[in-house]
Order: structure tokens, then C-alpha cells, then sequence
């Protein structure tokens, strides 16, 4: 199994983009496997109404898997998800507009957290937008599930302080497993100082590139000015660390 989860503590720092600039280099980092970004944001997608701009065809998104029952394949998976470049090697499978939605989605995250197994071993990781932690209806079973969860933090006290009684819950529920990954958006406190804060260890930085954060809130995201920016060349160095964090996520060399 081979599932990062990318999740908050409070309004909107940043676990959508972050989520998608992950999936968008992760083929790049491992280019024998492909991805699914699986929108489990319970409060609502942040990625249809951006990212995909509303376009879904019928029969798709977690929705679609909820009116499966038992068990999950990949195929069902797969058929459910849209691929969002020309090799299908990134795949998104969109979540839910209204968290009124949401209630009926908690057999469907277990369902998924199984099926993510069977995705590892056909080459597909799971990188999961969780959106803010704390939601009635919260994927737990996807965090439960996760090889590592990925916490975005903004340098600021309003961050740092929920971020920090957010970890403390997430390493209760975590107990014996990888500890969560610290991720910061913007200047202020020192990447050290926020692993200290949290009990994380060192902060991986992700930089603050509001073009390239646009271009994939617009769904525009495309071409080299894209992959070389400074919000993608940062997320390879998120995805070297989860490597380092979950040797069943390793990097090709
Ligand atoms: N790395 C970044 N650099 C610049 N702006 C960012 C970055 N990440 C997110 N943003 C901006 O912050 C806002 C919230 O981002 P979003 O990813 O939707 O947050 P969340 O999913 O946590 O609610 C958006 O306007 C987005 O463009
Ligand atoms: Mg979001």
C-alpha cells in the first residue's frame, strides 16, 4: 500500500494545492508508477470547482463508489477516476460538492483504504486531499490508513498552534506507525522552529508560488514554465522526504 495523506488544522493553508503539485511530480519521481489524488475533502472539493472546473462525466467521483457495496477492485476504482494528462499517468478521483454528501461516504473510505493496497501492487499510489482535520465527517479510515500524513502549516502562530494540538492527536492515533511530515507555506518561523512547535522534526518547505498555485486552482497547469516552478520543484523535495519516511514509497534513482 502506498498512500500520503495531505490534510490541515484550519481554513484553507493550502492542502489542495499541495496535494495536487504531489500527484502532478510524482511520475516524475517515479516514473514506473502512475497516481490518484483521491479529493476526500468532507466540507467539499476543492478540487472540482478548481482543478477540474466542474467538468465530471457521469458515473464518476467518490459518489459513484458509494453506490458500490462491499469491497472495492481496482477497475471499480479506476472507471471512477479521471485522468488529467494525456497517459492517464495522474488520475483524480473527485469528491463532493456539498458535506451534506459527505455522511454517506464512511464505508466508501474503507472500501478505498482496501482497494489502495491492490492499487500499490498494479503500480498506482494514493496521494489524498483530507482537507481540515476534525470534520464530522472526516475520511478517517484514509488518514488511519495513510504510510504518511502530511500536515500544511503556515509560519504563524494562528497555524502553528492548532497544527501543533492537531499533530498530538494524529500521533495518538498513530502509535507505533511513521509520524506525521510537517509541510510549510510562506515566511515567518524557521522550518526548525515549526518541527519544534509540532514535535515533527524538521519542516519540509513548500514554496509560496502563487502563479503556480493559480495555475492549478484554473486547472491551467501545463508545460515546462509549469514543472519547473518553484511550487513543483518544491514538492519533489516532499516527495524525497515521504521516500525517506516510507521506504515502500522510494524513489527511483
Ligand atoms: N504554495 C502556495 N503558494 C501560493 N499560494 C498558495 C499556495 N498553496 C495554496 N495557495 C493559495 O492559497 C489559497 C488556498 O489554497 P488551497 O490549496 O485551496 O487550500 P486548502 O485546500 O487548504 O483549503 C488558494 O488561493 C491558493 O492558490
Ligand atoms: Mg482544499
Amino acid at each position: 500500500m502506498s498512500v500520503v495523506a495531505v490534510c490541515s488544522a484550519h481554513g484553507a493553508p493550502g492542502v489542495t494545492t499541495t496535494a495536487l503539485a504531489l500527484t502532478w511530480v510524482w511520475p516524475l519521481m517515479h516514473p514506473d508508477r502512475r497516481v490518484l489524488l483521491v479529493d476526500a475533502d468532507s466540507a467539499g472539493s476543492g478540487l472540482l470547482t478548481g482543478f477540474l472546473q466542474a467538468e465530471l462525466p457521469d458515473m464518476a467521483g467518490v459518489l459513484a463508489l458509494a453506490a458500490t457495496r462491499g469491497p472495492l477492485s481496482v477497475e471499480q476504482v479506476v472507471e471512477c477516476a479521471v485522468a488529467i494528462d494525456e497517459d492517464s499517468m495522474r488520475m483524480v478521483l473527485a469528491g463532493v460538492t456539498d458535506p451534506r454528501q459527505a455522511r454517506l461516504l464512511g464505508a466508501t473510505w474503507s472500501a478505498l483504504i482496501g482497494a489502495a493496497r491492490d492499487l500499490g501492487s498494479v503500480g498506482v499510489d494514493v496521494v489524498v486531499d483530507v482537507g481540515r482535520l476534525g470534520h464530522r465527517y472526516e475520511p478517517t479510515p484514509l488518514l488511519d490508513g495513510a504510510d504518511v500524513v502530511a500536515i500544511i502549516v503556515r509560519p504563524e502562530v494562528a497555524s502553528v498552534v492548532p497544527s501543533a494540538a492537531a499533530v498530538r492527536t494524529l500521533q495518538e492515533a498513530r502509535a507505533g506507525r511513521v509520524a506525521p511530515l510537517a509541510l510549510v507555506i510562506g515566511e515567518g518561523y524557521s522550518p526548525s522552529e515549526i518541527g519544534t512547535a509540532l514535535g515533527t522534526g524538521k519542516a519540509v518547505v513548500v514554496a509560496r508560488d502563487a502563479w503556480a498555485a493559480t495555475a492549478l486552482a484554473t486547472g491551467s497547469a501545463q508545460g515546462w514554465r509549469f514543472e519547473r516552478s518553484p511550487l513543483l520543484r518544491s514538492a519533489r523535495g516532499v516527495v524525497e522526504r515521504v521516500a525517506d519516511l516510507a521506504p515502500s514509497l522510494a524513489v527511483s534513482s
